[in-house]
């Protein structure tokens, strides 16, 4: 149908005359709404990934109500609505599998209602990059509320953080250096307010990743979620958001080629989580923005570590807040010429306009470029080999140093649950040099690319004090994770990766300076040998559709039939 007189995309409901204008009026009015709020004001839809089944995004009621009070201030009409929620905690197989139908129930929920822009309120790792997509596939006006991190665990006299803590503290209990009691009341210390991770895992890195292309309002990322100064932002966000319905700046103007860039190089300095590659990549697929798994290597040789938080560090969120935040790091990457200041946000403002001010509070936390936390290239690194022909990633700063060159013998699982029961057999096959393979856990394999890469260190191992051994997996690994964990390996196995072929004994060479994973054995050899069966194939449902048209973690697992967009053009009428 074509666009009403006002070119307001909501007045072809609101203004329409006769039934179908009844229909759409009359039933909005039991809110309590009267008649004026038809009048041809932005209709500023706020997507909500709210749920108790969600505790990182359980309080974004509230920051509803926050951004609701900036839309009617500024003349429009707030209409919150919920979308799927993710939440990483619970949710079984893993979240991932349901990224993409996140992202595609929000995209159709936002064109089949009359809204003229969006506000995209999300915290959990999947919910951020799943209503970015979604916002990108429509491209209707849109921005982004994170919900904040929690405040700092405090745990016997000292911080600890999401995740992180969590894999630290029941390896402590494994070698026997800490009681099962004193774990259990790390549990009520670990999330004791409201909010996402506030480790530098992948909810922390979205978010700022989401500030980074500016999709959210500078500043906002890190404001811890039970701060005042988050409701806020919130407010202004619901403000901003009536000004851009206006201004007409959508998704498409801000997610450029230099936006990818920004967030490619922010994301390394930040040491922010492997999984940001995925994420990134699946959403320059929707905006048509040419981006590939070598960008990551290329964009980041000179881009050192500034910040020093969990996993790869020492501080949390709230210190990273205090510090300055995010602004504080872009304005470093600036003044080294390694961000694209001429970038646009959704304040209107360039990146430069943004961040120029960005003091910084705490050089313990964030420091500069001259003398940085980790040096270049020790962010997030992509391999290539014959294990890895379409690449594999690697988190320098998360693994040990005396692994990054290493030569070992493989110890193959093919399921995880058969690695997980045999872990603590004191009589495992394994030393030091050990290279421990997990496969069958890529997108199509598990299915869903699950968070298992990171796979506990063998007990008899631990016990005789040896830390961390590579690992290496068609698997993710949560963005709070650490350990020589060589992830998303591509072609996974299960669609015939050499990963596949893989068996115990085998040699297989890292050398992450030279950028290559290999296996060592010859091709004559590899070509006598058969793959083991496949993972059956779900028979019914999404994860049928899933496993049909989900592509390999090079092209962000997305799926194949949703890659670019269908844009914000008034859909037919319903009666
Ligand atoms: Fe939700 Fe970490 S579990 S952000
Ligand atoms: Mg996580």
């Amino acid at each position: 149908m074509t666009a009403p007189e006002s070119g307001r995309r909501s007045a072809a409901w609101f203004a329409a005359e006769g039934r179908n204008g009844f229909i759409h009026r009359s039933w909005m009015r039991n809110q309590g709404f009267g008649p004026e709020v038809f009048d041809g004001r932005p209709v500023v839809g706020i997507a909500s990934s709210w749920s108790e089944l969600t505790p990182c995004n359980a309080h974004l009621r509230d920051v509803a109500e926050a951004v609701k009070r900036g839309v009617w201030e500024a003349g429009g009409l707030p209409l919150e609505f919920p979308v799927m929620s993710l939440g990483e905690t619970l949710m079984r197989p893993t979240t991932m599998l349901f990224r993409n139908l996140m992202a595609m129930e929000a995209e159709e929920t936002i064109r089949a209602n009359p809204l003229d822009a969006v506000v995209l309120l999300s915290g959990c790792d999947k919910t951020t990059p799943a209503l970015l997509m979604a916002a990108a596939s429509v491209d209707l006006p849109a921005l982004m509320v994170t919900g904040g991190p929690m405040l700092n665990g405090k745990f016997q006299g000292r911080d600890i953080g999401s995740g992180t803590d969590v894999w630290r503290l029941s390896e402590e209990v494994r070698a026997g250096r800490m009681s099962p009691a004193d774990l259990s009341e790390a549990e009520g210390c670990m999330s004791r307010s409201r909010g996402h991770c506030m480790t530098m895992g992948t909810a922390s890195t979205m978010a700022c990743l989401a500030e980074a292309l500016g999709m959210q309002l500078p500043g906002s990322a890190a404001i811890p979620a039970v701060d005042a100064r988050r409701y806020a932002l919130a407010h202004a966000a619901g403000r901003r958001a009536v000004a851009l319905a206006e201004e007409g700046l959508r998704p498409s103007h801000i997610l450029t080629r230099e936006a990818f860039e920004n967030a490619i190089r922010a994301n390394a300095a930040l040491g922010g989580s492997t999984n940001a590659v995925v994420h990134l990549l699946a959403l320059a697929g929707r905006v048509g923005v040419p981006l590939d798994l070598d960008d990551f290597d290329r964009l980041t040789t000179e881009v050192p570590v500034l910040v020093d938080l969990m996993p790869s560090g020492r501080f949390l969120m709230e210190d990273f807040y205090y510090a300055g935040g995010l602004p504080t790091v872009l304005r470093e990457l600036d003044e080294a010429g390694l961000l694209h200041g001429g970038a646009r946000t959704v304040e209107g403002t360039t990146m430069r306009e943004a961040t120029a001010d960005a003091p910084c509070w705490n050089r313990e936390v964030i420091r500069t470029t001259a003398e940085p936390f980790r040096p270049a290239g020790e962010g997030t690194v992509v391999l290539r080999g014959s294990l890895c022909p379409d690449g594999a990633v690697l988190k320098i700063s998360a693994a040990s140093p005396h692994l990054l060159k290493h030569r070992g013998r493989a110890l193959v699982y093919d399921r995880v649950e058969d690695y997980i029961a045999a872990a603590d057999d004191p009589d495992l096959p394994v030393d030091e040099n050990t290279v421990l393979v997990v496969r069958n856990a890529g997108p199509r394999g598990y299915p869903g690319f699950p968070e298992v890469g990171n796979v506990p260190v063998p007990k008899v191992l631990l016990a005789a004090g040896v830390e961390d051994i590579l690992r290496i997996s068609d698997a993710r690994m949560s963005g709070t994770g650490y350990g020589t964990c060589v992830l998303h390996v591509a072609p996974e196995a299960a669609v015939g990766g050499p990963l596949a072929l893989v068996r115990t004994g085998d040699w297989i060479e890292l050398d992450a300076a030279a950028r290559r994973l290999d296996l060592d054995v010859p091709a004559e050899e590899l070509a006598t040998r058969a793959a083991p069966p496949a993972p059956e194939a779900p028979e019914r449902g999404w994860a049928k559709l899933y496993t049909e048209h989900v592509m390999q973690a090079d092209r962000g697992a997305d799926l194949d039939f949703l890659v670019g967009r269908s844009g914000d053009a008034v859909p037919r009428h319903s009666h």
